[in-house]
């Protein structure tokens, strides 16, 4: 294997920088090719840093034009400059002014980062290291300033400009076609926050009162002619301006709100300050080309954007390995949003299928990493499912542990104590130590301890004293460099449950809402009062990010779905039986007929009392557990092929029990209103779109009729999409005319080509990748758009056990090459393509060599981006 020579950044060798930048005067001139940018840098010697040391600017392909210092050009041989760095010897021990001037071309930045165009509009992503491909700074978080940008276009090419901050002055530039406009952001901050862009864009707005009485203008900056699917993106911001300013006391800080959508984009959106930019897939909606579950992303996404103006923005990081602080507490505040603008329940089990797919999914394969890493070789790579989603549940945990309102006087004094400040995640606990005269220190574990903790349960009832004793233990597995594990402060939220419901019980080591800590390797829990053998219902809503094991028999299990008075047990109590099942089946054991029975008459009778009291919830009570999600439980060895057998038995053996009753409800939910967005219309249509699911899983032909039927009738793009995805789970013609006839009705709609891109990528047969490969030659295919190729390819090869693990090792080697063939022009998105390969090891032996092949014929290639050369790195690591 290559031996990497990338350099690897770690915690715990932070120091301040050197120098500070106060303020940052830019002007830049926008041009497709040639882009200049003078950048005025007011530096001064930083009092914390080593008095004389050099001055170190960060760079990335950069083309110095210009430099003087206090308005003197410098000498030769006082500074040094390359691509990537800009050195200045000896700097005055004192305040002094620098101005560089660089020169970038736009059109030709195909990584997305720094300045480049998307269509014809410029835009910018710095975030985290983009800034360095504009100007030559001290590009790091750390380092706070003051903006001011005047943005120059030609008139025709870029009517709209927009920067940071609020608009200051605007006007033509004499005898020429060009204008310019400057903006000014008051508040200060690190350069990965800096965004300017310029476009002929449309627009739609209005006018936002904050409740102290400041005016804002909200404005949505979309590619002309698609401005009236901007709508709900704007309310979306609205309802989060507003819920913010209530449930966190957090209000708005500028004259202006920009939000600019533009289709080439590597992740979901930006939050630059006061101009945030976006993946359009995540602004544009309409209910003919966006589905309930786009809507969904739409509302949660612009209120995490919105919401890091605080969480990120006015107090933000003071070095990446921090990233948690701002990503993990934001992803916590977007998810209480959407909780409490949809339903509650609905929305935790939704949060804790992708936590599970995804976060412990990376938890437990090669790229295991703690929520804040130690160190890192490329900072990219660590946008991940572990420092967003578990670390949005550490937050939550810490919430659980303080009490609510402890936790609004925590995350008040740290608002408070470090607005205008680059903070640590110590930074944050110390502020909810200082509430609740708490020590955190060993709470903070979950923050430096990578893996998923198992915690394994068992119940003891003495029916003579009348007490219920449970005793609980916990383990967590090695990870990559972190072989040995300390116990974690694990909050766990129970209860016992009868026939009735919760039991009316007494413990004095559980708190009244439920809570009992478990703070050790092992502890046992005594309630008293208990007049009959209880279930026990663990770590209800999901209270810590953890595996239980249960001591539980099926039927205690399917008294919890039954009659836990806690949702989230109730559904995952389903999914632990349906899970035993699967796991049993798909390592090759021999499924118990009566255990398949008891499931699907649960299941049915649970339909019929729940269906039409909470449909959204009842439709996540009658899905199945993903592939992934049972290739995780089963661990090792895995063969994709026999768990989706085993998936499709069981699918069909519950969806023939229930037929009656399935077909009765896909025609009661049947509905002639207009499209509406909202959670409960939402929530009818997945539980008609499931049950479809289910009748085409009993009988195919029947399945095809009513697809058929629902494709031409539909009038949204959540009933279409629905009735596609379950036709073509169903070889024959029946599915190639459908998707021929949505691939022609669509042609003109790329986001909606990414979900028939997508869906195809999807089916669960070996050939998929010649189909695969057969799309990549489609008109509308690019490898060049982050959104097709990852609707095509990234669905292959993390939504497809089947096609992507194919047992010749095809898929890896097509993934291979794909990732080769981007790495060049988009380390990011080649990079994030390869961590599919991430779980690899629990594949079944022959799969297992093809994947290492595949990664080891990747590693030994020449010139790999860090990004690339990282994952592969540590893909193939702990091989032992
Ligand atoms: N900070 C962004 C967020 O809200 C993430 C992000 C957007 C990003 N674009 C990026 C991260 C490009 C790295 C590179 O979560
Ligand atoms: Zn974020």
């Amino acid at each position: 294997m290559r031996t990497d020579t990338a350099q690897t950044i770690r915690l715990a060798d932070y120091q301040p920088s050197d120098y500070l930048i106060d303020r940052v005067d830019l002007d830049i001139r926008l041009d497709a090719t040639e882009t200049r940018i003078r950048a005025s840098l007011s530096l001064r010697p930083n009092p914390l840093g080593v008095a004389g040391a050099p001055l170190i600017l960060d760079g990335d392909e950069l083309d110095l034009k210009a430099l003087a210092l206090d308005g003197h050009a410098l000498p030769a041989g006082s500074f040094t400059v390359t691509p990537q760095k800009l050195v200045i010897a000896s700097p005055p021990d004192r305040p002094f002014t620098l101005l560089v001037v660089t020169e970038i071309d736009p059109s030709a930045n195909t990584k997305l980062m720094g300045l480049y165009r998307s269509g014809g509009t410029y835009c910018t992503q710095c975030e985290a290291e983009g800034f360095r491909r504009i100007t030559y700074f001290l590009d790091r978080p750390d380092v706070l300033s003051i903006y001011t940008t005047r943005l120059e276009a030609d008139r025709g090419e870029a009517p709209v400009l927009l920067g940071n901050g609020n608009p200051i002055e605007a006007g033509l530039v004499p005898n020429s076609n060009r204008h310019y406009a400057v903006w000014h952001d008051p508040h200060p901050k690190p350069s990965y926050l800096f965004a300017a862009v310029g476009g002929n864009l449309g627009h739609i707005g209005r006018p936002f009162t904050t409740t102290s009485g400041r005016e804002v203008d909200l404005a949505i900056y979309v590619e002309p002619g698609k401005e009236d699917r901007a709508w709900y993106a704007l309310d979306a911001l609205e309802r989060s301006m507003r819920w913010d300013e209530e449930v966190f006391g957090r209000e708005y800080d500028l004259d202006v709100f920009n939000i600019v959508a533009v289709s080439d984009f590597n992740m979901g959106a930006m939050e630059n300050k006061g101009l945030n930019i976006f993946n359009d897939k995540y602004v544009l909606a309409s209910p003919e080309t966006a589905t309930d579950s786009d809507y969904a992303n739409i509302e949660a996404i612009i209120a995490h954007e919105y919401f890091h103006n605080w969480s990120g923005n006015r107090v933000t990081c003071r070095d990446w390995f921090q990233l948690c602080l701002k990503e993990g507490l934001t992803v916590f505040r977007d998810q209480e949003f959407s909780s409490d603008q949809r339903s509650r329940a609905v929305h935790r089990i939704a949060e804790v299928k992708t936590l599970r797919a995804r976060q412990f999914a990376e938890d437990a394969g090669s790229l295991a990493h703690p929520v804040r890493p130690g160190e890192y070789r490329e900072i990219n790579n660590f946008y991940t499912a572990t420092v967003y989603e578990k670390g949005a549940e550490i937050v939550r945990m810490l919430k659980t542990l303080v009490g609510e309102a402890d936790f609004r006087r925590g995350m008040d004094l740290y608002f408070e104590r470090f607005d205008g400040t680059a903070a640590t995640v110590e930074d944050f606990l110390s502020a909810f130590e200082e509430v609740t005269g708490r020590d955190l220190t060993h709470f903070a574990c979950w923050y430096s301890q990578a893996g998923t903790p198992r915690v394994t349960a068992s119940g003891t009832y003495d029916a003579e004293r009348r007490t219920y004793r449970l005793d609980l233990s916990q383990e967590t597995p090695p990870t990559p460099g972190q072989p040995v594990k300390e116990p974690l402060i694990i909050p766990v939220l129970l209860g016992l449950v009868g026939p009735e419901g919760t039991l009316h019980t007494r413990s004095n080591q559980v708190r009244d809402d439920g809570l009992f800590v478990l703070e050790n390797a092992a502890a046992s829990v005594v309630f008293e009062d208990v007049a009959a053998a209880p279930v026990p219902s663990l770590f209800r809503g999901f209270s810590a990010p953890v595996k239980p094991t249960l001591d539980l028999a099926n039927d205690e299990l399917l008294v919890l779905l039954r009659h836990d008075t806690d949702p989230f047990n109730r559904w995952q109590a389903g999914q632990t039986v349906a899970m035993r099942l699967l796991a049993a089946m798909g390592a090759g054991d021999s499924a118990p007929e009566d255990d398949i029975v008891e499931l699907s008459e649960s299941l049915r009778v649970f339909l019929q009392s729940e269906a039409e009291r909470d449909p959204a919830f009842a439709a996540l009570v009658i899905s199945l557990p993903g592939e992934s999600d049972i290739a995780q439980e089963i661990a090792r060895d895995v063969d994709p092929d026999r768990v989706h057998r085993t998936r499709l038995l069981l699918r069909e053996r519950i969806a023939t029990h229930g037929l009656t009753e399935l077909v009765r409800l896909y025609e009661s939910l049947a509905s002639t209103a207009s499209y509406s967005p909202d959670a409960v219309s939402k929530g009818k249509r997945s539980l008609r779109n499931a049950a479809l699911e289910l009748i085409a899983a009993a009988n195919p032909v029947e399945g095809e009729r009513l697809c058929e039927a629902q494709l031409a009738n539909a009038t949204n793009m959540t009933d279409r999409v629905a009735a596609l995805a379950v036709i073509t789970m169903i070889p024959g013609e029946a599915r190639e005319a459908a998707l021929t006839a949505f691939g022609e009705q669509f042609a003109d709609e790329p986001l909606v080509l990414d979900k028939w891109f997508g869906l195809q990528a999807m089916i669960p047969e070996v050939d998929t990748l010649e189909r695969v490969r057969a799309l990549m030659r489609h008109p509308a295919f690019s490898l060049a758009n982050p959104n097709r190729t990852r609707a095509l390819v990234g669905a292959f090869a993390m939504g497809n056990q089947v096609g992507f693990h194919r047992a010749d090792g095809a898929g890896y080697d097509f993934l291979a090459d794909l990732v080769l063939q981007v790495d060049p022009h988009n380390p990011q998105l080649a990079s994030r393509l390869l961590t599919s390969f991430g779980t690899w090891r629990i594949m079944e032996a022959g799969r297992r060599a093809h994947a290492e092949a595949a990664l080891r014929r990747i590693a030994d290639q020449p010139n790999l981006s860090r990004d690339v050369g990282d994952i592969v790195q540590r893909s193939l690591d702990s091989t032992g």
